[in-house]
């Protein structure tokens, strides 16, 4: 291509006596016919700083440099995002596009192309570099260690227990009312088979947010509630009432399969509450949906199975949609997975097309489990199909290890714009909705543990209501959780410092908790490697488990560990209970400030994820009359 000059070298700035320095390659205006050119570049202190000219050919660009890191490789994730700063040259001909952005964990060794998109005229150019890059100025600082924990809960607490009892008022009671209102609502057009997706919407004379629509991930994640009460009912009346729910979604799906206006087919990721598609802008494909709804409908399923149910039912209504394409949506489903899983996707929370660890661990298990159902449904060679497309999926996903970070990293590309921690509570979540029960990424994994520590704790800093660590009794309150640290989604809109912790992730880390434990407990010992010991080390620091050192089920060691996830999970869920208002009710959020509930008013998710934490806590203590309990209470017609 064209040379590149290099015409000055400015000074800006010492620190620890080195000298900062900005390499300027270009000093005045591109002439015609370069789109894109890099116009000066720093790496001081571990932050790269570089600005560009951009030819202003349309509205939507997408600016990147793709760099060689301090290993010498080059990946989809040593990419640094360029952001709109300032037009320039008559006209606005030009556009200058900078960045800051910290690369010390990474490190950088030799900038390779500035790819310039221009998303809506079709056009890529590029300006090839190949310049080496050299660090000045400050030394790079060092990953921070985890904090030291600002408490040390032990075992489980009355107050939850009496939270998520099974009686009138506990929170179980009101989150189990108030998901099954979501579920067939009483809104005008809505068809049998469909969740809504939150109170809020015009129906429900709250504008602001609108989240009166059925999207296929939060249905498929309420009807897995209902289908643990299904399999757990033990009245006739409650458990023909579930399974009459779930062969109405089962129909909703398929319906919604065969909808004329999919644009990007089963990864469509919401519909109206009359079950067709909305066709309005939208993050879309959603991959993870058609997964999340295949899981929901085998375990069905297989309960329904088990529980005597025909198997010319399952056929028809659930899985065959070769032969029965209006009824029976999980064959195509599973399908759809094994041919798409490596496509890239929008994320569970819809902002970044991209190789998403959530999405690629709900696929993976839809497609273990879908190879055994399969063979059930004597279907071999649609079971041989989903087989080998696991075999491949799970084959990339040692890809999402961070060594530098020590964590899983949410999505394997360039980082989202300022979510420069990469961390993200869909690694849990992932674990959560998507492990297998074949060991691979466990709640045990050595790497999920790193992670759940190092993404639980980076909001400690985050949300000021972290600073209110016990309730008014001296009961230890977990570490609110959001999505990710850099959030700035308040529920209704964005802001600065505008994101907030979340019940559902919250949830999760409660559920992740008991999980872990009774993980561990069936595994009958706990061995700790170089990279679980700091998750120990913050959750039961008292324990002084060792590298290297394995502890043996009932050991005094194992016990205090034990004891202290057990003490986590329950603080975690008494965040929620001291943030949750006085009736009972779940938005979406609660304020990073205040505490006050905010966003979308009786969120289904957040019901559904404080009943799956309590079930999970409730298998871990062995109390298998708790769900079963539960689902005999039946369900109440929806008339509001
Ligand atoms: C660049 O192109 C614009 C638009 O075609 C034209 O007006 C301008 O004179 C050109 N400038 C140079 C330096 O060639
Ligand atoms: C890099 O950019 C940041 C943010 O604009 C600025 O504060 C800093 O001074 C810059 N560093 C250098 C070396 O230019
Ligand atoms: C972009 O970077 C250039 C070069 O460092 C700097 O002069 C300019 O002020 C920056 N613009 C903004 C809006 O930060
Ligand atoms: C902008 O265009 C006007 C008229 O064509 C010209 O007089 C002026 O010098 C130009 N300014 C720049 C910064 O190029
Ligand atoms: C820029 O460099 C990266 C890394 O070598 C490469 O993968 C990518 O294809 C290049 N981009 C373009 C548009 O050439
Ligand atoms: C980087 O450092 C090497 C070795 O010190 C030196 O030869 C080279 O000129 C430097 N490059 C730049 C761009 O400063
Ligand atoms: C919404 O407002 C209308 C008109 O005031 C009222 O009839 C209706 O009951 C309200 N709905 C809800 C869910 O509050
Ligand atoms: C479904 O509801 C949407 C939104 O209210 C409406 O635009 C659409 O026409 C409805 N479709 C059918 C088939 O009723
Ligand atoms: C899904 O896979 C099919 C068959 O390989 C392909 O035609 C289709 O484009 C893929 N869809 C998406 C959304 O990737
Ligand atoms: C097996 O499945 C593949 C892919 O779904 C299909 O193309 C093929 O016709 C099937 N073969 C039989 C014997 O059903
Ligand atoms: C929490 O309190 C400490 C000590 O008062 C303060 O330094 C810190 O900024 C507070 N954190 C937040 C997120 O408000
Ligand atoms: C959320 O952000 C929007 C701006 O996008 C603002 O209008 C709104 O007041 C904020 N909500 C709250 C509760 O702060």
């Amino acid at each position: 291509m064209r040379d590149i000059l290099i015409s000055a070298l400015a000074l800006a700035g010492t620190a620890f006596g080195q000298a900062c320095q900005t390499t300027t390659l270009q000093t005045s205006l591109p002439s015609n016919g370069s789109e894109v050119v890099l116009r000066s570049y720093s790496y001081c202190g571990g932050i790269f700083n570089g600005s560009a000219y951009i030819a202003n050919l349309d509205y939507n660009k997408v600016v990147s440099l793709a760099y060689t890191n301090a290993q010498g490789q080059s990946t989809p994730l040593s990419v640094v995002n360029f952001g709109y700063a300032s037009g320039v040259g008559n006209g606005s001909q030009w556009e200058v596009w900078n960045t800051s952005t910290s690369l010390y964990i990474d490190g950088i060794t030799e900038l390779l192309n500035l790819t310039f998109q221009a998303t809506d005229i079709g056009e890529t150019y590029v300006q090839t570099l190949n310049l080496p890059v050299n660090a000045s100025g400050a030394p790079a600082p060092t990953l921070p260690s985890p904090p030291a924990p600002y408490a040390t809960p032990k075992g489980f607490g009355n107050d939850i227990t009496s939270w998520l009892s099974i009686s009138v008022g506990s929170e179980s009671e009101t989150a189990f009312a108030r998901m099954f209102l979501n579920i067939n609502p009483a809104v005008e057009g809505a068809v049998d088979g469909i969740v809504v997706a939150a109170r809020s919407g015009p129906t429900y004379n709250q504008t602001d947010p609108d989240y009166e629509y059925h999207w296929v991930r939060d249905a498929s994640l309420t009807m897995d509630v209902v289908q643990t009460l299904y399999a757990a009912a033990t009245k006739a009346k409650p458990k023909t009432q579930y399974a009459n729910i779930l062969f109405e979604y089962a129909t909703s799906r398929a319906t919604e399969q065969n909808d004329p206006g999919l644009q990007t087919g089963l990864g469509e990721p919401k519909f109206y509450l009359n079950n067709t598609i909305f066709t309005g802008p939208w993050g879309r494909p959603q991959n993870d949906g058609p997964a999340t709804s295949a899981i929901t409908l085998m375990e069905f399923a297989n309960s329904y199975l088990a529980n005597g149910g025909s198997m010319d039912n399952v056929k028809q209504k659930i899985y065959n949609s070769a032969t029965f394409s209006a009824s029976a949506p999980v064959m195509k489903d599973l399908l759809f997975v094994a041919s798409n899983w490596s496509s890239p996707s929008f994320d569970l929370w819809e902002e970044e097309e991209s190789d998403h660890f959530y999405t690629r661990m709900v696929q993976r298990r839809a497609l273990v489990m879908g190879a055994s159902f399969a063979t059930k449904m004597g279907d071999s060679n649609t079971s041989a199909t989903l087989s080998t497309a696991a075999t491949a999926l799970t084959a990339t996903l040692g890809q999402f290890w961070d060594p530098n970070r020590e964590i899983l990293l949410y999505e394997y590309g360039p980082v989202l714009a300022n979510k420069a921690s990469y961390l993200d509570i869909a690694v849990v979540l992932g674990v959560i909705h998507g492990y297998a029960g074949d060991g691979v990424y466990s709640y045990t994994n050595d790497e999920v543990l790193s992670s759940a520590l190092r993404i639980s704790t980076s909001f400690i800093d985050v949300y000021a209501i972290a600073n209110t660590t016990a309730d008014s009794s001296g009961r230890v309150l977990g570490i609110p959780i959001g999505r990710y640290p850099e959030d700035v989604y308040n529920g209704t809109g964005t802001q600065v410092n505008g994101g907030n912790p979340w019940y559902l992730c919250t949830a999760a880390m409660a559920q992740f908790m008991y999980s872990a434990s009774t993980e561990f407990g069936d595994a009958g010992s706990i061995s700790i490697t170089n990279t679980s010991k700091p998750f120990f080390d913050y959750f039961a620091p008292g324990a002084g488990l060792q590298v290297g050192q394995s502890y043996e089920f009932g050991s005094n060691k194992y016990n205090a560990a034990i004891n202290g996830l057990n003490g986590w999970g329950d603080a975690f869920l008494r965040t929620i209970k001291y943030y949750t208002p006085a009736d009972g009710h779940l938005s979406e959020e609660f304020n990073r400030n205040t505490g006050v509930a905010q966003g979308a008013a009786d969120l289904t998710w957040s019901y559904a994820s404080v009943l799956t934490a309590a079930f999970a806590r409730a298998e871990l203590r062995g109390q298998k009359a708790y769900a079963k309990n539960l689902a005999n209470l039946g369900v109440t017609a929806n008339t509001s």
